[in-house]
């Protein structure tokens, strides 16, 4: 069996930079045409000139003749200006501003203490219609892991678009049936990505007869209602969920330690496992949506011209690329079997 479908973009992915960058980028150059690029290098990426600086650094580290638009992103801080803000929408290349509550993930600390200090900023982001990307979990370390992506929608999102109404916000990577329900609800101005990791697991992957690292990310896998949502999400045809794989490298040595880093390297692999989650949800024909439009409907740009195909057939995913210095990266599922196969 076979599935083709226009040629898909990834509407969030961490790219890094340098040795990694160089890395990583063929395995999602060669299935998705455009992706938004996540801001938290170090340091990050705060202004226009840094992202066309990387925007260029991200050409450049293509491989021969790959087609590949990276769509650049401002990481906000406390102190972005409304006018980085109005630079950043007549560049024609930022697509979009990432919030990062501080301390709430890898190289957030830059991130924003409080959202109230960035008044001027989110009102030239309704003004100009560009978009805010929200990681949506609070911070404080009296909640509980599991609970902080939940807490952040009452605390922190609902209250953020009564104040900025006309915001159009990305809830990115949701991982609770809360938020899967209050993005829902929500008007147009609202989406949500989804990670084929959080469609395909739940919590359990990550203690799965001892603790497994490769499957820790952040906001953590979930139980299996959530899971559940998710995927009802993802495959209800609703356009204001899309696909975003939140393929997040770190090297091996950085996630098999004792304080493992967050992030779940999928690049390897990532149309294939949206097509395995959407085929246990009978839902193949609904995968090109959420895969080629919704995202690009969202975000205003046209949808890609030409396609992918996709077969159903096993193939084994390798224990690991090389990296940097001789490093090596273990993608999500190394050495296990997945059930389609990317053609081309
Ligand atoms: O698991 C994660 N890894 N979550 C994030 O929010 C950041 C990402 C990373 O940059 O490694
Ligand atoms: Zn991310």
């Amino acid at each position: 069996m076979r599935i083709t479908l226009t040629r898909p973009d990834d509407w969030h992915l961490h790219l890094r930079d340098g040795a990694m960058l160089r890395a990583v980028l063929p395995h999602s150059a060669r299935q998705f045409a455009r992706a938004i690029v996540m801001p938290n290098l170090r340091p990050p990426v705060t202004t226009v000139a840094a992202a066309a600086d990387y925007r260029a650094r991200i050409l450049a580290a293509l491989p021969d003749g790959a087609r590949f638009e990276p769509l650049m992103t401002l990481y906000l801080t406390d102190d972005t200006s409304a006018g980085e803000i109005r630079r950043a929408a007549g560049s024609g290349f930022v697509k979009a501003v990432k919030l990062y509550p501080a301390g709430a993930t890898t190289n957030s600390a830059a991130g924003v203490t409080d959202l109230a200090q960035c008044g001027a900023a989110l009102a030239e982001m309704e003004k100009t219609g560009m978009p805010l990307l929200v990681h949506g979990e609070v911070t404080d370390p009296a909640v509980d892991l599991f609970d902080r992506e939940r807490v952040f929608i009452e605390t922190v999102l609902r209250p953020l678009l009564e104040r900025h109404p006309g915001l159009r916000v990305v809830f990115e990577h949701i991982t609770t049936q809360e938020a899967a329900e209050f993005v829902a609800s929500a008007g147009d101005d609202v989406g949500a990505t989804i990670t084929a990791h959080h469609l395909l697991y739940n919590r359990n992957a990550i203690f799965a007869g001892g603790v497994r690292p490769h499957y820790y990310c952040l906001p953590v896998l979930k139980r299996e209602r959530h899971r559940a949502a998710l995927l009802r999400a993802a495959t209800s045809g609703n356009p204001r969920f899309f696909l975003g794989t939140d393929s997040a490298p770190h090297a091996r040595r950085a996630k098999e330690a004792a304080c493992g880093c967050a992030g779940c390297f999928t690049a390897l692999s990532a149309l294939e496992s949206y097509a395995e989650a959407f085929e246990q949800a009978g839902a193949l024909d609904r995968l090109e949506a959420f895969a080629s439009f919704n995202g690009a409907d969202f975000y205003r740009l046209p949808r890609n011209e030409g396609s992918v195909t996709l077969e159903k057939e096993t193939w084994t995913l390798p224990e690991s690329v090389p990296c940097a210095d001789g490093g090596e990266l273990a993608p999500l599922r190394a050495g296990e079997p997945v059930p389609w196969k990317f053609l081309g």
